[in-house]
């Protein structure tokens, strides 16, 4: 384990996997091969995996929440639960990794659907995640946690290098993207989105008898929902997986110099790619 005096992580050929990963999991992990029918939710933390999770698992299951649904979102975890997660998960598998696409499980033929948030509020969830869980052993205030943070010295590395890992790969016929604030701003286009990286016939589905089971599924998928139905709070303290689920709540912890240094790095890293204008206003100081 590294320890510096940000978050403890386990560094492996110059990457910083997550701490409370075992070992042989983040092994079978980076050596995983695919099977064509694989489809993967691939996200940097705290950017709205979760909440795709639960909507896939309402979709798949007529629309209602079940006790599954918090297993799966565990269960599911590859770097996490290894082997275990590819054994147990019914197929077609879906599963959950937090890798940049160089290091991420690959196959050409199976499907990849990447989450997006904007790294200011990626940051400052992440901030509540890392405080929250003992095995971080990171104690210090968000001030403190951001200049980890913004050096990617953080579990599962740079938040920067994730986003761009994944976007020069935009145009591949097997990535999808969905953009947490746009998932706020008009959820139904983003269970459609799932739907349809689902399989054809999900969408449909969704559709059928004056949309059913899409106005389930949006139902019971709202932050207050999620909260209240997933009780992903019980047995663990994992309150900060359900946090506050708002676009913005940076600005009630980054000081001006923090947003410039964030601004900074999108300009220097981000400017051509199209990611630059993604949280123009989102991320106004
Ligand atoms: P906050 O910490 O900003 O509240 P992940 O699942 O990738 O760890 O992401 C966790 C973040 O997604 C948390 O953000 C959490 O509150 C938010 N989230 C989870 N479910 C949500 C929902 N249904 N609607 C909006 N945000 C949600």
């Amino acid at each position: 384990m590294s320890k510096n005096s940000g978050p403890t992580y386990r560094l492996i050929n110059n990457f910083r996997h997550d701490s409370s990963f075992p070992l042989e999991c983040i092994e079978f992990s980076l050596n995983y091969k695919p099977e064509d029918t694989d489809k993967f939710v691939v996200t940097y933390p705290k950017c709205g995996t979760t909440w795709t999770q639960q909507i896939i698992c309402l979709i798949l299951n007529d629309g209602m929440p079940t006790d599954y649904d918090k297993e799966f979102v565990w269960s599911s975890f590859i770097d996490y639960r290894g082997d275990e997660c590819v054994k147990t998960l019914l197929k077609p598998r879906v599963i959950k990794t937090h890798l940049p696409f160089n290091l991420m499980p690959y196959n050409k033929k199976a499907q990849y659907l990447c989450v997006l948030r904007n790294p200011k509020d990626a940051c400052v969830s992440y901030y509540y995640h890392n405080k929250g869980l003992p095995h971080y052993e990171f104690d210090g205030d968000f001030h403190e946690y951001f200049k980890y943070w913004i050096e990617g010295d953080v579990p599962n590395d740079d938040y920067f290098q994730h986003v761009l890992s994944f976007w020069s790969h935009r145009f591949d016929d097997n990535l999808t993207f969905l953009v947490y604030e746009h998932m706020k701003k008009n959820p139904k286009d983003a269970v459609l989105k799932i739907a349809e990286f689902l399989g054809e016939e999900f969408p449909i589905k969704l559709r059928e008898n004056n949309d059913l089971l899409l106005n389930k599924v949006l139902e019971n998928s709202t932050f207050e929902s999620m909260k209240s139905k997933l009780n992903l709070g019980s047995g663990q303290d994992l309150h900060f997986l359900m946090r506050k689920g708002e676009v913005g709540d940076w600005r009630n912890h980054f000081n001006k110099a923090e947003s410039d240094l964030v601004d900074e790095k999108v300009k220097q890293l981000f400017s051509g790619t199209g990611l630059e204008n993604l949280w123009t206003e989102e991320m106004k100081w």
